[in-house]
C-alpha cells in the first residue's frame, strides 16, 4: 500500500483539489484508493459525496468526525483492500500532529503557491516535515507541487529559486486552471473528464505519477490504523524491496502518457462513504492475513 499525504497549513495550496484529482486518477486505474479526509471543512468528503453511481469506487473515511465511542485509530482503520490512501489534511495544521499523520507516508506532498507568503509558508512546512516529524531528505520522501502557476511571471521564478535551495524534488508544475474548479463541482477528477477539454492539465500531472509510482509502497498490515499516534505506533515498517506490480502498471501509464480513462479496466460499482470504520469492518491482522507480521506493541 502507498499512502500519500498532502499537506501544508497554509489554506488555499491546493491540498484538496490534489487529494480529489489523485484520488480519482488511482479509482480510474482500478488501483483500490481511499480518501482520508482529516480537515474539518470535509470538502473532499463533500465532493466523494457528488460521485454518482458507476463512477470508479473511492472508499471514503471522514476522519474528522471524531465519535467519541471510537478512538482515533478506530476512526481511521482503512479498509482491507486499499492500495492508494490518499490523507487530506486541515490548513493550520499543529506541528505535534505532524509525527502522527506522516508515520508510514510513502510519499509528503506539499503545495505551494507562486506568492510570497506562500513561499514563506511552505519553507516552515518543510522544515517542521524535516526536524518535527523527522523525515530525513535522503528517504525522497517529500515532494513539492508548484501550484497555480503562471509560467514567465516574477513570482514564479521566485518560486523556482526558492525550492531550488531547498534540495526537496518539484515534482509537477500546475497551472491555474478552470478544469479545477470543475472538476471540484461535478464528483470528477481530471482523469475522468474528456481527455480533450484536460489535456494539458493531464500532461502537468505525469511526472508526479511517475515519481509516486517509484516510491517504495510500504507493507502495512491489513487493520493496521492508518494516523497512529506515537505510543501505539508499529516499530518502523518493512520497506518492499521492489516496486509493487500495481505501482508498475501506473508508471507504464504515466510513461506513455496514456489517458487512464480509455486504457483502464473500469470500476463500476458504487461510491462508499463510510465516516468511520467499525470494528468488526476491521478485524486485526492476524485474524485475516496470516502473511501478515504480528502486531507489535
Ligand atoms: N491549479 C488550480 N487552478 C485553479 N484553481 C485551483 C487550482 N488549485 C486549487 N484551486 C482552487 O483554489 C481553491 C483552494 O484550493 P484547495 O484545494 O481547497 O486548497 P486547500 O485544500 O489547500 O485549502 C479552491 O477553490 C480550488 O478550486
Ligand atoms: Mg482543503
Amino acid at each position: 500500500m502507498q499512502k500519500i499525504v498532502l499537506l501544508n497549513p497554509k489554506g488555499g495550496s491546493g491540498k484538496t483539489t490534489i487529494a480529489i484529482n489523485l484520488v480519482s486518477y488511482f479509482a480510474v486505474c482500478g488501483l483500490k484508493p481511499t480518501l482520508m479526509d482529516l480537515d474539518a471543512q470535509g470538502s473532499s468528503t463533500r465532493w466523494l459525496n457528488k460521485r454518482a453511481k458507476g463512477q470508479a469506487v473511492i472508499h471514503g473515511i471522514a476522519a474528522y468526525e471524531r465519535n467519541s465511542r471510537v478512538t482515533r485509530s478506530f476512526a481511521t482503520r482503512l479498509p482491507l483492500d486499499t492500495e492508494r490512501l490518499i490523507v487530506d489534511t486541515p490548513a493550520a495544521l499543529e506541528g505535534q500532529l505532524l509525527p502522527d499523520i506522516t508515520r508510514n507516508a510513502t510519499a509528503v506532498l506539499v503545495p505551494v503557491l507562486p506568492s510570497d507568503i506562500d513561499i514563506h509558508a511552505a519553507a516552515k512546512c518543510i522544515s517542521d516535515l524535516l526536524l518535527i516529524a523527522k523525515i530525513r531528505r535522503e528517504e525522497q520522501r517529500i515532494a513539492v507541487i508548484a501550484n497555480r502557476v503562471k509560467k514567465n511571471t516574477l513570482v514564479y521564478k521566485a518560486l523556482m529559486k526558492f525550492l531550488e535551495t531547498l534540495n526537496i524534488p518539484v515534482v509537477a508544475t500546475l497551472r491555474d486552471s478552470q478544469n479545477y474548479i470543475r472538476a471540484a463541482e461535478t464528483g470528477l477528477g481530471l482523469f475522468e473528464m474528456k481527455p480533450n477539454q484536460v489535456r494539458e492539465d493531464m500532461e502537468q500531472w505525469l511526472p508526479l505519477i511517475g515519481w509516486l509510482a517509484q516510491r517504495r509502497p510500504l507493507h502495512i498490515a491489513p487493520g493496521t490504523p492508518a494516523i497512529t499516534s506515537a505510543s501505539t505506533a508499529a516499530a518502523s515498517p518493512t520497506v518492499s524491496p521492489v516496486v509493487s506490480q500495481a505501482a508498475n502498471s501506473a508508471l507504464t501509464t504515466a510513461a506513455a502518457g496514456v489517458n487512464p480513462v480509455i486504457t483502464s479496466p473500469v470500476v463500476t460499482s458504487a461510491v462508499v462513504v463510510t465516516p468511520v470504520a467499525t470494528a468488526e469492518a476491521a478485524p486485526a491482522a492476524s485474524e485475516t492475513d496470516p502473511a501478515a507480521p504480528p502486531p507489535l506493541g
